[in-house]
């Protein structure tokens, strides 16, 4: 029988790798560069199931490609803003996605953003390597305190959930929360959370706001320049959920004016660019979309990937189904 024929677009962990070529035939993309849009298209024509990652561009003309083409879209990642769902159900397409495994590295990464931005943490170190540090004293380098602050954390989700379950439990911070439907009872009971029914509400109370909405129309610059004069002067903006929930542009005056004191950012509105302001401010602390980057999730997040090729290939019930 012959192996149903998956086509990989970027590198995956060697372990997943491995797995996937004891029973599929895989085709690795073995220089690791990112493809465009011929070679996705090419690559949708001839994989049995394609598996894309979140800085793919899986839209209606790569989905579109005719027969045959694959049938399902197997992708490495939560986040799923990078794939046309309307064009995968006009075509019949199923679309997989990999939750849950890595929310406890976003919630780290997240909670390591916060401190870092509120401590000064990049500034610090690169006073140091840059030979300018002039020994310690009373008035170096002084940073807002995280313990007992408030948080507000917009999307309680998965991560939302995670990031509030550290902040909570593990600094004492008060939450402040927005979400589009209401959360639970017994979850907002566990953080002592008050959920608000608005956005600005959030931005204009918390000492920190960290966001974990979707990209989608309604959270496009979500964040914008009005949203960002809402908020206190003092505040730290955090964002390991998706660039575009952000207006870079408006972020970065906000943070050259003083508007806000400080902001973590994993995510940008076009990675791998930046808005250039960023690069030159001291109060952004800038990571390279690292929020699932241990070897522990990436790896989870391929065995998930192939455990969605193995229900689809034998006809059952897809595991983490996002359309089909
Ligand atoms: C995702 O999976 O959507 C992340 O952004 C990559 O970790």
């Amino acid at each position: 029988m012959t192996r149903p024929h998956l086509v990989l677009t970027r590198r995956w962990p060697a372990s997943v790798e491995a797995e996937l070529a004891l029973r599929y035939d895989v085709e690795l993309n073995e220089d690791d560069q990112p493809m465009d849009a011929p070679a996705l298209r090419s690559a949708m024509q001839r994989a049995d199931a394609l598996c894309p990652t979140v800085t793919d561009n899986i839209d209606a003309d790569v989905i579109g490609v005719g027969e045959p083409g694959a049938r399902l879209i197997a992708s490495f990642g939560v986040g799923f803003n990078h794939i046309d769902l309307e064009a995968a159900v006009e075509q019949g397409v199923a679309v997989t996605n990999t939750p849950d495994v890595l929310t406890d590295c976003t919630a780290d990464l997240t909670i390591a953003l916060m401190l870092m931005c509120a401590r000064r943490a990049g500034e610090g170190e690169r006073e140091l390597r840059a030979g300018r540090w002039a020994g310690w004293r009373p008035t170096h380098l002084t940073g807002t305190r995280v313990t007992g602050k408030t948080l507000g954390i917009i999307g309680m989700g998965r991560i939302g959930q995670a990031v509030a379950r550290r902040a909570v439990h593990g600094f004492g911070m008060r939450l402040l929360c927005y979400n589009r439907s209401p959360v639970a009872p017994e979850v907002l009971e566990a953080f002592d959370a008050r959920q608000v029914s608005d956005v600005d509400q959030v931005l204009a109370s918390a000492d920190f706001v960290s966001l974990h909405c979707p990209a989608n129309e309604d959270t496009h610059h979500l964040i914008d320049a009005r949203g960002l004069a809402l908020m206190p002067d003092h505040a730290h903006l955090v964002n390991t959920a998706r660039g575009n929930v952000v207006d870079e542009a408006a972020l970065s005056q906000a943070l050259r004016d003083g508007a806000i004191r400080g902001a973590g950012l994993d995510v940008y509105e076009r990675e791998p660019y930046l808005h250039e302001g960023l690069l030159a401010l001291d109060n952004v602390v800038l990571l390279p979309h690292l929020g699932s980057a241990t070897i522990e999730s990436r790896t989870a997040m391929g065995m998930r990937v192939l455990h969605n090729l193995d229900a689809f290939f034998a006809g059952e019930a897809l595991p983490d189904g996002v359309v089909g």
